[in-house]
């Protein structure tokens, strides 16, 4: 299947900062924080710094791989985006400089890659990213089988005054595959997010990091360490290079 790692951006860079405003990085930072113990960190898909310029902030080293020209020119824009190496390309394949305590993939970004194939790649590539006893954070959804026949779906994502952000979705269950555009209601108009994910169940990830010689350390609903459970909508999974 043809990918293009800048296609995401090309569509979205000018409005994603605006679109996100509403999260809060706070819990991720801290977490984090804890998780690199003041090593190095890599961000696949850094976008434009959401994440990588608070961590810059609390003392960390941070490098980024971006495939999107335009993310990376809003992140150069923002104050302390100058101090963040970033590697262009495709974080399935293409190796940052350097040798990491922690690579984080945040946002449900590692489903931005088109097949499993690509998948099973980004693991073993972050895992070659890693220093011994080094981590892999990975937060993304949980597929919900009820929710995912074949067919649309259009769904709110958040309602506020001055704004309303709906998701429509084309599901292909068989290649677990959804092709979604968000469509974003503001004062000014209605602008089309479009975003392809190939989802995984976590035990599908869990899978792919054994491939690439990782294991689990930890899988959580959230930034706050809250349980998984049968209920999670949503994790944050810990995974660990062997020390040696
Ligand atoms: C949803 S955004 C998340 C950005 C940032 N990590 C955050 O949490 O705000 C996904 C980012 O990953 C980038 N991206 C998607 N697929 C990629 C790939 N295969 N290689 C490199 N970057 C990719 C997009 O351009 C975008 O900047």
């Amino acid at each position: 299947m043809s990918f293009d790692a800048s296609e995401y951006g090309r569509r979205v860079a000018d409005v994603y900062d605006e679109a996100y405003a509403h999260l809060t990085a706070d819990d991720a930072v801290d977490r984090l924080v804890g998780l690199a113990e003041g090593g190095p960190v890599c961000e696949f898909g850094i976008g434009t710094g959401r994440l990588a310029l608070p961590l810059v902030q609390r003392g960390l080293s941070v490098a980024g791989v971006e495939g999107s020209p335009a993310m990376v020119a809003g992140l150069r824009a923002k104050p302390g985006g100058d101090r963040i190496t970033v590697t262009v390309g495709d974080f399935s394949s293409v190796r940052a400089p350097g040798e990491f305590a922690l690579v984080l993939l945040a946002f449900n970004t590692i489903f931005a890659l088109p097949d499993q194939a690509a998948q099973v790649a980004c693991f073993r590539n972050a895992a070659a990213h890693l220093r011994p006893g080094g981590r892999f954070v990975v937060e993304t959804w949980v597929p919900d089988p009820g929710a995912f026949r074949a067919g649309t779906a259009l769904r709110p994502v958040r309602v506020a005054e001055d704004e309303v952000l709906l998701e429509a979705a084309v599901l292909h269950p068989a290649e677990q595959r959804m092709t979604t555009t968000k469509l974003r209601i503001t004062g000014s108009g209605v602008r089309l997010l479009p975003a392809n994910h190939r989802y995984a169940w976590p035990a599908e990830l869990d899978l792919m990091a054994q491939l690439a010689g990782l294991r689990r350390e930890h899988r959580w609903t959230d930034w706050t360490a809250r349980p998984f459970t049968d209920e999670s909508r949503q994790h944050v999974s810990v995974y660990r290079r062997e020390e040696s």
